[in-house]
């Protein structure tokens, strides 16, 4: 099997192109690390360029020891044809433990800088958080947006980053963030599929010049985050069998048709490569008016996630 050439996009203020297809790495249950290596390993081999990690996902350590050996394997010949997001996680969201994270997080990747560092969600948590959902409401802070902005600015001016930006981020937080940025953000990290278009974020972050990836652009299939929606979508898998393809390469090329990226992950070997084949071939006009007619529901809540409290709700409920 061949090397898929994955092509690259500016986006925004980082200073380097982004591949637009990465692989993800929150996967579920949570692998074993040998497992997240060999299956990078194998992911490199079959052309993918951008990692998506956080240190949420305990996947920086395996993702760090997978480039170091692709490195010794000349699968890649240097570090900068690789591309790797992690992100900032909110027990770390406040101004003077961010240097530090980021610095735990360029150890756990064993190097000197990453090529986006995104705050992972718009909330702080409290030290008390021992797992989520939360135990107690309390725990779930708003984020001091300015200072927490200034230290990832800081981040990017040591050069420990080549590129800041955020994830889960609406209109609303948004425009809070650009108000006293003097970096803007690159790019927001949102969930998006044909089921969650996102169409207003779309339009605000194009005008503001903020790129948009797409997480769990699959639906995120057979996770505790995710459901079939996507995957066993009829308008999606009438597409598919017309095309001569499958639903999850529609959804992709779909996404990668509306000009964002994409994060997908998959570790088994024949549907990462499947995940690549989507370049050489396109939807036509009556397909995407086929899928944007489709009914739509927001996959990834905050209230599941951490808890069903106001602030959860009231993130859910911001476009
Ligand atoms: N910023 C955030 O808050 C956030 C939130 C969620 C996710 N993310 C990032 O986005 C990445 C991708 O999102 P996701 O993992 O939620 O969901 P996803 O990519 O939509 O779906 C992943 C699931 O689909 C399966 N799958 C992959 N390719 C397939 C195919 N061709 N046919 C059938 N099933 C397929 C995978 O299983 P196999 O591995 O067995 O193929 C896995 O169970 C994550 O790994 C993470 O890096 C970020």
């Amino acid at each position: 099997m061949g090397v898929t050439q994955v092509p690259e996009i500016s986006v925004g203020s980082c200073d380097r192109t982004m591949p637009v297809i990465g692989m993800g790495t929150a996967a579920y249950p949570t692998p074993d690390p040998d497992t997240t290596k060999a299956a990078i390993l194998e992911a490199i081999g079959a052309g993918y360029r951008h990692f998506d990690t956080a240190f949420a996902y305990g996947s920086e350590k395996p993702l760090g020891e997978a480039i170091a050996e692709a490195l010794r394997l000349g699968l890649v010949k240097s570090r900068d044809e690789l591309f790797i997001t992690t992100k900032l996680w909110s027990s770390f969201a406040e101004k003077d433990m961010i240097l530090p994270a980021m610095k735990m997080s360029l150890s756990n990747l064993r190097l000197e800088y990453v090529d986006m560092f995104l705050i992972h969600w718009p909330v702080r948590l409290s030290k008390e958080v021992k797992k989520l959902p939360a135990e107690k409401r309390e725990y779930i802070l708003p984020l001091d947006m300015k200072s927490v902005w200034e230290a990832m600015e800081e981040c990017k001016n040591l050069g420990l980053t080549k590129g800041i930006g955020v994830s889960n981020f609406s209109c609303k937080k948004m425009e809070e963030l650009l108000a006293t940025a003097k970096i803007p953000p690159a790019v927001n990290q949102v969930e998006m599929n044909p089921i969650w278009q996102q169409k207003q974020l779309r339009e605000y972050c194009n005008a503001k010049g903020i790129h948009i990836t797409a997480y769990s652009p699959l639906g995120a299939n057979n996770t505790k985050w995710g459901d079939n929606r996507v995957m066993e979508c009829d308008v999606l898998g009438e597409i598919a069998k017309a095309r001569g393809k499958t639903p999850a390469q529609v959804s992709l090329r779909w996404l990668y048709e509306q000009g964002v990226s994409i994060v997908t992950k998959s570790f088994n070997k024949q549907r990462m490569r499947e995940n690549l084949d989507i370049f050489s071939w396109s939807l036509t006009e009556e397909d995407s008016e086929r899928i944007a007619q489709l009914p739509q529901k927001k996959g990834v809540l905050f209230a599941d996630v951490i808890g069903p409290y106001d602030i959860s709700l009231e993130l859910d409920a911001e476009i």
